[in-house]
């Protein structure tokens, strides 16, 4: 008998990861998080971002974790809300995070410092900010707390690949009750290589017992069942990520093939700050930084969402048929 769409995936994810515990307490969140701001007219982007950790133990001394930083996602975040979307920020535990991403290089007590100077009052008082170490930190806290004012940003924390996969396709799941006013904007660097929980040793694995070989199995393609089957009207963006130029842009036209979504936005490793391609089944875009926009403190991530803002209104205005 054909087995029902999505079903192995299904069956893969319930039986070999891990769901986390407050995974039913998340989709109530996202849900309600959606048709408000789907009430209010507003669009909904998801957007997945840093990196997934997987466990070579199962009570975790080891992982395996990749060079995601999670700043693609944490801008594209901002810009966005500035765009009137709405956005549930599924990111990693510690990756960087919308607004804060700023000031994460400053040592924060080196920032601040006691109003009057050292020695003045005691030091008991009250603590300023050095504008000089933190500048704009004003305009960024205003904007900061209008968008926490204006709930227009629903933090989700993963840690490891399992929690990744249950909470992308809760995600999904509730969204998919928007249509096309939801987005799917999936910048995390998701590993493709895992060890099932049944084949985990429970303990640390001892160097006594000499060089370590692992075997591991392949991560289910999430994107299929995310677009067939748990948000089919949804806009999806899928990103590809290659060390070799000259494989690329093949590659995210495959990945377009394979799982039909709307866009692959296609960039090199080292090259990815200040240019990408923006690959759809019938355009080729290339976005990048010019000497004006490096002298402007602009970011690729803005470019990169008003061109797909544009493609997703097109998306939503299309006729159906
Ligand atoms: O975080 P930064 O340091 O700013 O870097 C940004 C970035 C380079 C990580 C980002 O621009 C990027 O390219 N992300 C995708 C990298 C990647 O892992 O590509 P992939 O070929 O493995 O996956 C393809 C797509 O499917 C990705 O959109 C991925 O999020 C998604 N995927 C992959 C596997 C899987 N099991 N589930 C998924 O959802």
């Amino acid at each position: 008998m054909a087995e029902p769409r999505g079903s192995s995936i299904d069956g893969k994810l319930a039986e070999e990861f891990a769901a986390p515990s407050h995974v039913d307490e998340v989709k109530e969140k996202m849900s309600a998080f959606a048709r408000r701001h789907a009430d209010a007219g507003r669009r909904v982007v998801l957007i997945t971002s840093g990196g997934t950790k997987v466990p070579l133990e199962s009570r975790t001394v080891r992982f395996l974790d990749n060079f995601s930083s999670g700043r693609r996602g944490a801008s594209s975040a901002e810009y966005f809300i500035d765009s009137g979307y709405a956005v549930i920020f599924l990111h990693r535990h510690r990756s960087l995070y919308p607004y804060t991403r700023m000031f994460l290089p400053v040592n924060l007590l080196e920032a601040l410092q006691f109003r009057g100077g050292e020695g003045a009052s005691g030091n008991t008082g009250e603590v300023v900010v050095n504008q000089q170490l933190l500048p704009n930190v004003g305009k960024v806290l205003k904007r900061y707390n209008e968008v926490k004012e204006g709930g227009l940003l629903l933090p989700i924390e993963f840690n490891t690949l399992s929690e990744y996969l249950h909470l992308l396709k809760a995600a999904a799941q509730e969204l998919s009750s928007i249509g096309s006013l939801a987005m799917f904007y999936l910048a995390a660097a998701v590993s493709d290589f895992y060890i099932p929980a049944s084949e985990m040793p429970e303990h640390k694995i001892q160097s006594s017992n000499g060089p370590l070989q692992l075997s591991m199995k392949m991560v289910p393609k999430i994107l299929s069942p995310l677009v067939k089957d748990w948000a089919p009207k949804a806009f999806v963006i899928s990103f590809k990520l290659e060390t070799d130029a000259s494989i690329l842009l093949d590659k995210a036209r495959r990945a377009l093939d394979a799982y039909r979504h709307q866009a692959v936005v296609a960039n090199i490793l080292d090259s990815r700050r200040g240019h990408v391609v923006v690959v759809t089944p019938d355009t080729q875009t290339e976005l990048t930084l010019n000497e004006e926009d490096a002298k402007n403190e602009v970011e690729i991530e803005e470019k990169i969402v008003s061109n797909l803002i544009f493609a997703h209104t097109k998306f939503i205005n299309q006729p159906i048929g």
